[in-house]
């Protein structure tokens, strides 16, 4: 059967932080999951990125990237449907970032809310590199160099999506795109289309402690997490303070482990929790083995798809290595254009031949 057509192309990715947890899978990767019909999905592994504050030491760099390469096969990234790849092997990505540098205003960069903040809160590493103020100028040049049209984010990333609609603005203003005899696309006479990010609806996922899960405060619960270690953390996790005896009636929506139900639970378990703690007829312990129920329902299928990228952890590798192969392609064919309009193009011309081909 042919597929419908694709409503355009999407692009996204992360920085490699080591295995990840339940606030990446709803906070993006469920989402991306769910794009992957509907889209030309690219989804790709930031590398690069991880060294902007990571420099000093790399010794973790490609194990993360495996690690988390294996948690998006197991999430349900499928490498049929969508192109899965690892920046630091798609060159482009570096030379595109360079030709943005020589466009993009500093105080652009320096106006990132991200850079400010993130050197005032990671304080313990020096953090006055060219590279990490060029951080969101090398996520530009990760969106443009595929032509994507849309960038499922996370609020806090819309301001790197206006920052990309910004250079590519002032590329395509600079360097209209050169039209040749035969041109598939005639019409377009930008390199760049601007991207629109696609916001990813993310509900509040607390973690064990209550505080927005989150791998620094160290209360994640992981996508790879064995269920029996699953249990154990629910069993300690906080919950509605109000709520110290089994007697004392409790409010779900106070609570972090009903935050948890709100996401993954039925409907059905959902009324049961609503009920049972508001009246004090259920007690926490049998409400957190529902919401253990409930996580399981969800991380299982992943830990079964895993295995044997855990197994032999070489074919989620090769399978990196096959998308990236794929994402060259694209990305090479914006670069040829790209180059060409900043009139860098690698074919010989003869003297002259450009200037006329600008009048025409
Ligand atoms: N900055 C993103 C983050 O921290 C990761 C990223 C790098 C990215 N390049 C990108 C996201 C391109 C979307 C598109 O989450
Ligand atoms: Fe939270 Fe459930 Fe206990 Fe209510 S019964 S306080 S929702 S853990």
């Amino acid at each position: 059967m042919p597929s419908p057509p694709k409503k355009g192309r999407v692009l996204s990715g992360m920085r490699p932080t080591g295995k990840l947890h339940l606030g990446n899978y709803v906070g993006a990767l469920r989402n991306w999951v769910g794009l992957q019909d509907q889209y030309d999905c690219f989804f790709f592994i930031a590398d690069w990125h991880a060294l902007t504050t990571d420099y000093a030491d790399t010794r973790s760099v490609k194990q993360n990237s495996l690690e988390v390469m294996i948690d998006y096969l197991a999430a349900g990234l499928d490498p049929e449907r969508s192109t899965l790849f690892i920046q630091s092997h798609v060159l482009q990505h570096a030379e595109l970032h360079l030709l943005f540098s020589m466009i993009t205003p500093l105080g652009w960069l320096e106006r990132v809310p991200s850079y400010k903040e993130q050197r005032e809160n990671l304080k313990d590493k020096d953090l006055g590199t060219y590279g990490f103020l060029g951080y969101p100028l090398l996520q530009s040049a990760d969106i443009l160099i595929y032509q994507a049209d849309f960038v499922p984010v996370g609020e806090d990333q819309v301001p790197h999506v206006e920052l990309t609609r910004e250079v590519a603005r002032r590329f395509n203003q600079f360097y209209p795109r050169k039209l040749h005899a035969g041109d598939r696309d005639p019409q377009r006479g930008m390199v760049f289309p601007e991207p629109k990010p696609l916001l990813t609806p993310s509900p509040k996922l607390p973690g064990t402690d209550g505080r927005k899960m989150s791998k620094s405060y160290g209360n994640t619960i992981l996508l790879s997490e064995p269920e029996a270690s699953l249990r154990q953390k629910l069993k300690t996790m906080v919950t509605d303070p109000a709520r110290i005896r089994r007697t004392d009636p409790g409010n779900p929506d106070v609570c972090p482990v009903g935050d948890l139900h709100k996401i993954f639970s039925s409907a059905e378990t959902m009324a049961k929790v609503n009920e049972g703690c508001r009246t004090a007829g259920i007690g926490c312990i049998e409400c957190k083995q529902w919401a253990s129920d409930s996580l399981w329902r969800v991380l299982g299928p992943m830990q079964e798809r895993r295995q044997k990228y855990e197994a032999n952890p070489k074919l989620a590798w090769d399978i990196l290595e096959e998308g990236s192969t794929k994402a060259r392609a694209v990305a090479e064919a914006t670069m040829a254009e790209a180059r060409e309009a900043a009139n860098l193009s690698h074919e010989y011309e003869a003297p002259g031949q450009n200037v006329a081909e600008s009048k025409s």
